[in-house]
Formats: C-alpha cells, structure tokens, sequence
C-alpha cells in the first residue's frame, strides 16, 4: 500500500468505498478488505450501515489504530446540535472512539459555513473527530471552508472521465487530501479500450489501470467501492507497477 502524506500524516492511497453496501454483505466486505490489507474505509451517516462497518471491523480483527476511517454528516443535519449529536451516534454504531475523518457531505444551504465547520471543530476538540474536510465542494468553497477550519480533504467525484484539475491545484497549494469517490465511474472504465491497451503492457486490468492513475498522482486517494473477493482483491493490487508519464497523459485525455 502506497500512502499520500497530508499535513505531515501519511493516508492510506486506496480505501474501500461502502454506499450502497448492506447488511451481511457490508459486514463481510469490510472485514475481508481489511484482512487483505486495506487500512481505509469511507462510509457516511446517509449510508445507514454504519453499524455494519463497525462489525466488519470488530470481526477483521485489525487493530483500530491502524485503520483510516471516515464518515460524513448529511447536509439537513448541519446545525451546530445535530453535527455533534450524529457524530455522536456514528461513534456508538461504529464502535469506536473516533473517526480519522469528518465530512461535510455536500455543501448545505441555510446553515452557516461557519456553524457547521464550528460544531466539527468542537467534536475535534473532545477528540471523537481526528480530522476535519468537505466532500463535493467547489474550489471557491473549499477556499471558504478552510477560513473557518484546517480542511484535510475534499472528497469529490474523479476519475478517467471526470477530470478535476482546478481541485488538484488546490489540494497541493492548502495540502488537502482529494479522494476521488466513484473512481471506476461506477465500473463503467471496466470496457475502456485505452485503459485495456495500456493494461496488456502491464498485466493489468482496464479497472486497475483507473486506478493506478488516481493513486499515482500527488494528494489523490481513491475508494472503490467492492463487493466481492476478486474486486477487492484486484483494487488493491495497483501498487506493483507504475505508468510513464505518457501513459499518465493518454489516461488524461479521457475525461470529457
Ligand atoms: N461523497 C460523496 O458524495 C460520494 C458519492 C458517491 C460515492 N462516494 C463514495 O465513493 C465510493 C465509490 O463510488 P461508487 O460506489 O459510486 O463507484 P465505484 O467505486 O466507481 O464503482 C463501484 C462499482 O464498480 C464495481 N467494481 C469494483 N471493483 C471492480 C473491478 N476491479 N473491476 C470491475 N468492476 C469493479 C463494483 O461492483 P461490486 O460491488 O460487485 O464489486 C460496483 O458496481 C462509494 O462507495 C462511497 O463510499 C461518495
């Protein structure tokens, strides 16, 4: 596993993505990812399977300081009191004391910047919340956040097809971490004839070749969200070859 360094703490390059994950198949996901190697995990208050992830981990047997875990709160809940009562909540659900990560889901409307940011600040202080960032936050927004809190990440859709170059200019310039959420656009790269061809050179899959892109450029981590053995399996298997630089470019030029 490859690590991207923010603000001096090293995170895991690939994590697992769990919406849409449920119930014994979550349970299942999660602790197999983990004893496969996988140190980061991505769920959310929306997600409703916090709990499942809790048990993944608890089953996984994977000491908790060693895992990277993040969940989000959810935009109607971006008042001071409601922030700090979910969190509260997914602490319980995930069975433990803190999580690495908090997002703002998706920017709000209503409630102030300030206000939220503040309340996540507060869950910081008391030590249930090791980080603070946004998820689908524009650059001028990601600017706007980070006047009120040291924002570590802005989790936002990137892939092949989505290019996001303003972003990655300022996850370098203010040192934030850019998860790249729905990074085999939703498996769709899977028949991709570039990604296939620079595959064949490498012994790669089209999917590994997605992802190997993201996870090999400066502040990008991904998480693909998988179900089964050999996804997950493969997902983490992008850490044993390297593209060119233009194999990097011709990636690239994908996104529409
Ligand atoms: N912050 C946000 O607003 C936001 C929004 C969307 C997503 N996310 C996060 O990002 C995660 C990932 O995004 P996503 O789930 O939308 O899409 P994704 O990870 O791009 O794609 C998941 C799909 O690809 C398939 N897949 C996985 N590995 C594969 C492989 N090696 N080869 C071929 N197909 C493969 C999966 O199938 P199986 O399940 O059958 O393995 C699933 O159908 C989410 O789970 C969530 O944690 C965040």
């Amino acid at each position: 596993m490859e690590h991207q360094n923010i603000k001096g703490e090293k995170v895991p390059s690939l994590g697992l993505g769990t919406y849409r994950l449920t119930g014994e198949d979550c349970v299942g996901a999660v602790s197999l990812a983990l004893s496969m190697g996988y140190r980061h995990l991505d769920t959310a208050q929306m997600y409703g399977n916090e709990a499942e992830v809790g048990r993944g981990i608890g089953d996984s047997g994977v000491d908790r300081g060693e895992i990277f875990l993040t969940t989000k709160v959810w935009p109607s809940d971006f008042a001071r009191d409601k922030v700090i009562s979910k969190t509260r909540e997914s602490l319980k659900k995930l069975h433990t004391k803190y999580v690495d990560l908090l997002l703002m889901h998706w920017p709000g409307d209503g409630v102030p910047l300030g206000e939220t940011l503040g309340a996540m600040r507060e869950l910081q202080e008391e030590g249930g919340v090791r980080h603070v960032g946004v998820s689908n936050f524009s650059p001028s927004l990601a600017q706007e956040a980070s006047e009120h809190v040291d924002v570590f990440c802005n989790q936002v859709e990137y892939h092949v097809y989505r290019g996001q170059d303003a972003l990655l200019d300022q996850a370098r310039a203010l040192d934030y971490l850019l998860i790249a959420y729905r990074p085999l656009s939703r498996g769709g790269v899977e028949g991709d004839a570039t990604l296939h061809e620079i595959g064949e050179a490498h012994d790669k899959t089209a999917a590994q070749v997605a992802l190997r892109w993201l996870v090999q450029q400066e502040k990008v981590a991904a998480i693909p969200k998988a179900t089964g053995e050999e996804h997950l399996r493969a997902n983490l298997d992008v850490f044993d070859f390297e593209l060119s630089n233009e194999e990097m470019v011709r990636v690239s030029s994908l996104s529409r």
